[in-house]
């Protein structure tokens, strides 16, 4: 079989040189303004330079009212903070890379004091088993969303897409994965709603749906909306979110009824089977949706990345992509290429300069 891994790829008028992308990483980085360090936002120029063919912002925070979920989180809501990122997707641009902005609400993984009005909003009042890593204590049980509070948190999503239209961005994904506040919606493990906003896979979508179609007239047909969909959370890790593959091919369905233009799978491993069965999460996905898919795990090395795109059509790295700066180049002569720890990937999180 002929490697696609650097042949070009388009979604309808955006073209992607090469199927290679820097996964969306948040790192914290900034200071009261919403705006990441310097060298945080140099990096994603350096990465477009040095070949991918596209490169994902960090999860940028929505609303200000009960959104974020880290310290350090970037904004674009303002128009300091959109001349800073217009700044650097005119440069991704330049070097021939495409650019997504990733948005983002955190939904119950908030805690005390990290947002300014000081509430945690979830579908329902249930809070992740495990301890909040950022205090030490339990997560605070959350507030049930009222449909007051689901407006403002779509209004969020809408304004922060006009800042990310205007910031030049070529696409725009809406954080679904990872148990945050969508994803929250989308899994009965945090949905106990009784309203039509919980119950069947398609009240669970409900919510998403309405998200949706309130961003999609935003960001114009000559620019990307994607998903990002995950079987797992950052809290509660070893949790199926989904209880089998059916419902997660449900999920994908509706999903794929919507006007996005692509779906990102996140998993822990692309080669990991998935529910039971004898197929990857990517080749599941595939099954329900005609949609191009993009999919992240372990990917590191030129088979693993050849092997992911048997079914998916861009390959996602984050750590390799953080930890060495001439990956796309790496891959191209097929060297051989290390699998980078966790540990090693923690220096996003300090002001040691990447390499
Ligand atoms: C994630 O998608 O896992 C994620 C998003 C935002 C963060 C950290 C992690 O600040």
């Amino acid at each position: 079989m002929t490697s696609s891994l650097f042949s070009p790829f388009s979604i309808k008028k955006i073209q992607f040189k090469n199927r290679m992308g820097v996964a969306p990483m948040t790192r914290m980085s900034g200071a009261g303004d919403s705006i990441p360090r310097k060298d945080v936002l140099e990096f994603l120029v350096t990465r477009a330079r040095n070949g991918a063919g596209l490169v994902y912002t960090e999860a940028i925070v929505t609303d200000y009212e009960s959104a974020q979920g880290y310290p350090g989180q970037a904004r674009i809501l303002n128009q300091v903070q959109v001349d800073t990122w217009k700044g650097i997707t005119d440069r991704i641009r330049k070097h021939g890379a495409v650019s997504i902005c990733q948005v983002f609400h955190c939904g119950r993984m908030a805690y005390e004091g990290i947002n300014p009005a000081n509430r945690t909003i979830a579908p329902s009042p249930v809070a992740p088993s495990q301890d909040n890593p950022m205090t030490g204590k339990p997560y605070p049980v959350p507030e049930e969303m009222s449909r007051f509070d689901m407006d403002h948190v779509i209004n969020g999503f809408v304004e922060t897409a006009k800042g990310a239209m205007a910031a030049g961005f070529d696409g725009l994904e809406i954080h679904c994965a990872h148990g945050y506040l969508l994803n929250q919606f989308l899994s009965s493990y945090s949905n106990k709603r009784r309203d039509e906003y919980g119950g069947a896979m398609e009240n669970r979508f409900r919510f998403i749906r309405e998200v949706i179609d309130a961003v999609r007239p935003v960001v114009p047909d000559d620019r990307l909306l994607v998903v990002r969909i995950s079987n797992w959370g950052i809290a509660d890790m070893e949790v199926s979110l989904f209880e089998n593959r059916e419902e997660w091919l449900e999920m994908v369905r509706l999903f794929s009824q919507t006007p996005i233009d692509a779906i990102s799978v996140s998993t822990y491993d692309y080669s990991e089977k998935a529910f039971g069965t004898d197929q990857t999460m990517a080749a599941i996905t595939r099954e329900a949706t005609d949609l191009p898919l993009m999919i992240c795990g372990k990917i590191y090395d030129r088979k693993s990345a050849d092997q992911a795109l048997d079914h998916a059509d861009l390959v996602l790295s984050g750590k390799s992509m953080l930890l060495n700066p001439d990956w796309v180049t790496d891959l191209e002569a097929s060297r051989e290429l290390k699998v980078y720890s966790s540990e090693e990937a923690g220096i996003a999180y300090t002001e040691t300069p990447l390499p």
